[in-house]
């Protein structure tokens, strides 16, 4: 298979050429008017234990209350009581870390195909002028398992393999409980939405990695943008802040609360939920001096399952915002590249 020619961030520090052009941003619109770095206040996000959240108790309750506030202002929570140790997350991001610290003959063999979103690479270059993201990446398939194209998947360090395996497993009781909880939070049947993202449900998960950059004020670690997963669970980096939402025009910077993972909704259950639930929109700002690390996995219903509001949130007051989608992740791409807001493929 052809590799495309690319140079990682990594690369480009390696070469010593400088800050290329294609890297820096001119302030355009409103939101984007001030300096990338300038500070922003913290976001006021709960922590959700993922096992109250399934019980039928006062306290089961309360948390399913916590989860509708946050999800339907800012589409965000922290999640605790995941089922997975802190020694667990950090060996995966200990294995994160020793990956991208690799020589880059090791990472390349690794390197995306064209055409395939699959593989090691830096921000994918979809137009001529388009203002290149401060990350490196590696995005690999983990589920359903006859999807894994596993010659993407490092054999050094040792241990990636079978450590992303195991998360992967892990993720998706998660996964499970999380769709449970939030139908139960919005007085639905427990299974619908786990209905709608199918048995044949898709799991990506990403590793990013951005390094340390000279001009955090004109420079992004990734655009604007909401996902089109049904939510994406991430794991932030544990000391280094970046991540920032937007509410009503202003940005926020996501906390950070150890040995939790972090769930944003994404586009589908935004459709899903008759827009009650909101898919933020979210970028990361880059660091002068330190490298941020962090792990994201993006759960995509199956590519056969049609997804659309659920009928019981469809009322006179609430009428239906969203048409019935198929293969959403595609329409979205396709908008992203046009520059048009994706979810406008399901209005
Ligand atoms: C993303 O939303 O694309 C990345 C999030 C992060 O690095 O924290
Ligand atoms: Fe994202």
């Amino acid at each position: 298979m052809e590799k495309p020619k690319f140079k990682t961030v990594q690369e480009v520090i390696a070469s010593g050429e400088g800050l290329p052009e294609r890297y820096l941003h001119t302030p355009t619109g409103d939101i984007e008017s001030q300096p990338l770095d300038a500070p922003v206040p913290e976001m006021d996000i709960p922590a959700i234990d993922l096992i109250l959240l399934l019980s039928p108790s006062d306290n089961g309750r309360q948390e399913l209350t916590k989860l509708h506030s946050a999800l339907s202002t800012w589409g965000v929570v922290q999640v605790m009581n995941h089922g997975m140790t802190e020694a667990f997350l950090e060996k995966i991001y200990e294995l994160t870390k020793q990956f991208f610290a690799l020589p880059t003959e090791e990472k390349q063999k690794y390197a995306r195909e064209i055409g395939s979103i699959q593989g090691y690479g830096n921000d994918m270059i979809l137009s001529d002028d388009q203002v290149l993201d401060w990350i490196d990446r590696l995005y690999l398939t983990t589920y359903p398992e006859d999807q894994r194209k596993l010659h993407f998947w490092p054999e050094i360090p040792a241990g990636f393999r079978e450590t992303l395996h195991e998360y992967t497993m892990k993720q998706q009781v998660v996964i499970k409980q999380f769709f449970k909880g939030m139908a139960r939070s919005l007085e639905l049947d427990e299974n619908c939405f786990l209905d709608m993202y199918g048995e044949n449900a898709m799991m990506d998960t990403r590793f990013n990695l951005y390094p340390p950059c000279p001009r955090p004020d004109k420079v992004i670690g990734v655009k604007p943008h909401a996902d089109g997963s049904a939510f994406t669970l991430l794991l932030p980096d544990k000391d280094v802040e970046g991540l920032q939402f937007l509410k009503d025009g202003k940005w926020y910077k996501a906390p950070i609360v150890p040995d939790t993972i972090l769930i944003n909704v994404g586009d589908q259950i935004e459709i899903m939920s008759n827009g009650i639930y909101k898919s933020p929109v979210h970028r990361v700002v880059t660091n002068r001096e330190k490298e941020r690390i962090s792990v994201a996995t993006f759960c995509v219903p199956g590519a056969d399952q049609e997804i659309h509001p659920v009928e019981a949130l469809v009322t006179e007051t609430r009428p239906r915002l969203y048409k019935t989608v198929k293969k959403y992740v595609e329409l979205y791409f396709e908008y992203y590249q046009q520059g048009r807001r994706p979810i406008e493929a399901a209005l």
